[in-house]
């Protein structure tokens, strides 16, 4: 139904150590190179002590790696953080920022988000912007205008569909093995496209991926959902041989 080249990105989140992880990233890089049929990009954003570990490990494949987030500014004095230029530096193309976890766990509001996005441009990375309601936000049947805020606040000026990729994860989804009814993921999924008519003129390229409990199990439902087009896995991108059914549904 569009252009769209699908994105199946994994999250590794706060997981993973070189010996293990390399040994998954080989294995994925193996099910890549053998499969023809995969016609998505394929991403997976583990720790940042592991880039460029990864990076190497999938050189010269299908494989992508990319950050879990960035420090707003280029470079400086700001312990323990990260520029999007390291990253980049280490071999990611990629980096999620405003991921649920770091608004909640580290008080990310849309403006640290969106100056966030903007440094991952600035170090040449694709900004993966997640957004997603929270359960009692939803239930307060605010979902929508929780969106509409997210997407307007986040979203880097100068997004393009070449440089940005919107997620939505709703937080009650997240690790709970819970998710949105497929009507649910829709909506939102055509929200996102709506707001992002009105700030980008290239919207209708940009890439709307859908996260939360995605699994082999449930991806070829949720992927077949008008607007979706890709998926952010946490938990099931952690071993190769759960990711790849994840990727084989595009
Ligand atoms: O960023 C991906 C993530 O938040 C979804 O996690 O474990 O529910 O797939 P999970």
């Amino acid at each position: 139904s569009n252009q769209r080249r699908p994105l199946i990105a994994g999250n590794w989140k706060m997981n993973g150590l070189a010996t293990a992880a390399t040994s998954e990233l080989k294995e994925l890089v193996a099910l890549a190179k053998d499969h023809t049929a995969p016609k998505c990009d394929i991403l997976i954003c583990p720790p940042a002590t592991l880039v460029r570990e990864m990076a190497s490990a999938a050189e010269n494949s299908s494989v992508q790696i990319g950050g879990q987030d960035c420090h707003a500014n280029d470079s400086g004095a700001h312990t323990g953080d990260i520029a999007a230029e390291m990253l980049k530096d280490a071999g990611a193309n990629y980096c999620i920022v405003g991921h649920s976890e770091r608004r909640a766990d580290h008080g990310e509001s849309n403006a640290v988000v969106k100056a966030k996005a903007e440094a991952a441009h600035r170090g040449g990375l694709i900004a993966i912007v997640c957004v997603g309601e929270t359960l009692a936000e939803r239930e307060a049947d605010k979902t929508l205008d929780v969106i509409s805020d997210q997407v307007r606040n986040s979203l880097p000026n100068g997004a393009t569909a070449s440089n940005t990729v919107i997620a939505y994860e709703p937080v009650w989804a997240i690790g709970t093995g819970k998710t949105p009814t497929p009507l649910d993921v829709a909506t939102v999924h055509a929200h996102i496209r709506e707001e992002l008519a009105a700030l980008m003129s290239d919207s209708a390229q940009v890439r709307v991926l859908y996260g939360g409990s995605v699994k082999g199990s449930n991806a070829e439902e949720l992927m077949a959902v008008e607007n979706v087009d890709g998926a952010l896995v946490g938990g099931a991108s952690l071993k190769a041989a759960d990711f790849w059914p994840i990727v084989a549904t595009s």
